[in-house]
């Protein structure tokens, strides 16, 4: 097996940071195709933790090459702070372990403006990262205004770019403190810092393809933030299912040999939106002490709630999961029992069918199976003999109602703190 996918099956926060290193060991290649710095992927390694936001999370690998492709929208400001904070910490970022796709698109100070301006104008509440990622997605599709790195080497064109953008924003940019000046000489200074990155990822791919190289593609976000998939309108402004790897790569699907799915054992999610299987205010506040789980990007706390196996059907069906990665399961160590939920009551009747309209999603009730806790420490397991009955118990109910193997489970924060149950992915 020389490929895989390594994506979120829930609300985003799965750990996939941590599964993407853990199996980077073994990639030439990892290349993000998809969202931008509303992600917040973290790695523990020991007393170091590292929380990425737009560079892969193979960078921690030596010989490992990090690719941001062409789906994916950058902020350049946090690109270069990320560089910046790796280097500082001793990580090796240079023109060779890290290519830009040139066909990538920026999102520019004025997005966030943007954002802020339309939220304050709409009744929906999404709870964005405030990233400006729908602005510059918008703007990608719209045409007329997308501003895409290769620009810059233009920096005339970009420069024109610029001043289209300036004058159709106007309204939103009063309140803010954005001149074309500024901007300009901003923008000069990244387009030099950031030239030797530049590449055409399309065709760097496609050697690395020829020369059968090992090729981690990382996802961020989830599969319920999907733009067409998930919780619409309360999800990111990308596609974060697999399909997105060959719009956001310019690879062909049959590239795709393996799509890991990475599941919490429970369910997270930050910002707005219906969200079935929520927890009791005092067990989510529980699970949240014990999980930490609190936003990587915007540290805001996460809701947290049940397995909600439905939902991760339809994320197994519509990627076409061939294998689940679970994820803090150690959270679940002191309790007595656990809840999954199997399907969902709909005015009266119960269906395993995820709707696709968010009134009656929001009319759902969980219908839940309980299951034994096993009450002991996971943290230190390392191998199969060191997960307790129950626990495995557990995990097999889940494989079960997916008919998806789950040949790896993570215990902990760190690097270390995996145990793999069936034979190696790759
Ligand atoms: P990502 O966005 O999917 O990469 O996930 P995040 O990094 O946003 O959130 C996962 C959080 O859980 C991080 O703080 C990780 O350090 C932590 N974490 C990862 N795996 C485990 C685990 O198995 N157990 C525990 N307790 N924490 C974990
Ligand atoms: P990673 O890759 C969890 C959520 C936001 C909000 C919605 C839209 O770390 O899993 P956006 O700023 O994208 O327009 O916000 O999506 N969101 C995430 N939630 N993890 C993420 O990334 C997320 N990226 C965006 O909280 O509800
Ligand atoms: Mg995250």
């Amino acid at each position: 097996m020389s490929n895989i996918v390594i994506l979120g099956a829930q609300w985003g926060d799965e750990s996939k940071g941590k599964l993407t290193d853990v199996f980077a060991e073994n990639a030439d290649v990892v290349a993000r195709y998809q969202g931008g710095d509303n992600a917040g992927h973290t790695i523990v390694l020991g007393d170091k933790t590292f929380i990425l936001h737009l560079i892969p999370s193979g960078i921690l690998r030596p010989n490992t090459v990090n690719v941001i492709g062409n789906g994916v929208v950058i902020n350049l400001e946090t690109l270069l702070r990320e560089i910046d904070g790796l280097q500082a910490q001793g990580v090796e970022v240079n023109s060779d372990n890290l290519k830009i796709s040139d066909r990538a698109h920026l999102i520019m100070p004025y997005h966030k403006m943007v954002e802020q301006w339309e939220q304050m104008g709409s009744t929906t509440k999404i709870g964005t990262t405030s990233r400006g990622i729908g602005p510059t997605y918008s703007d990608k599709m719209n045409r007329h205004a997308g501003i895409r790195v290769g620009d810059l080497l233009e920096f005339d064109h970009f420069q024109k770019k610029l001043d289209y953008n300036l004058e159709t924003k106007a309204d939103a940019l009063q309140s803010g403190d954005v001149t074309r000046h500024s901007l300009l000489e901003t923008f000069y200074r990244y387009a030099e810092r950031i030239s030797p990155y530049i590449t055409d990822t399309v065709a760097y791919m496609h050697e690395v393809l020829a020369a059968d190289k090992r090729i981690l593609f990382e996802g961020a976000q989830g599969t319920m933030l999907d733009i067409d998939f998930g919780t619409y309108p309360y999800v990111t402004s990308s596609n974060c299912t697999v399909g997105a790897v060959c719009t956001g790569l310019g690879i062909g699907p049959k590239v795709i040999e393996n799509v890991m799915g990475v599941s919490k054992a429970y369910v997270t999610r930050v910002g707005g939106g219906p969200f079935p299987t929520e927890m009791p205010p005092d067990l989510d506040e529980h699970i949240r002490d014990i999980g930490k789980e609190y936003g990587a990007t915007t540290q805001r706390p996460r809701r947290c709630g049940w397995l909600d196996l439905v939902a991760l059907r339809y994320a197994t069906q519509i990627n076409g999961l061939t294998a689940i990665a679970l994820t803090k399961l150690d959270v679940f160590d002191t309790l007595t029992d656990i809840q999954v939920c199997v399907a969902y009551r709909y005015k009266g009747k119960e269906t395993t069918i995820f709707p696709s309209s968010l009134k009656v999603l929001e009319e759902c009730e969980p219908v839940y199976e309980t299951l034994p806790g096993w009450q002991q420490g996971l943290t230190k397991a390392r191998s199969p003999e060191d997960i307790p009955q129950r626990t495995r118990d557990y995990i097999k109910y889940v494989s079960d109602y997916l008919n998806v193997p789950i040949p790896i489970i993570s215990v902990g924060p760190d690097r270390e703190q995996i145990v793999q149950l069936g034979a190696p992915l790759w």
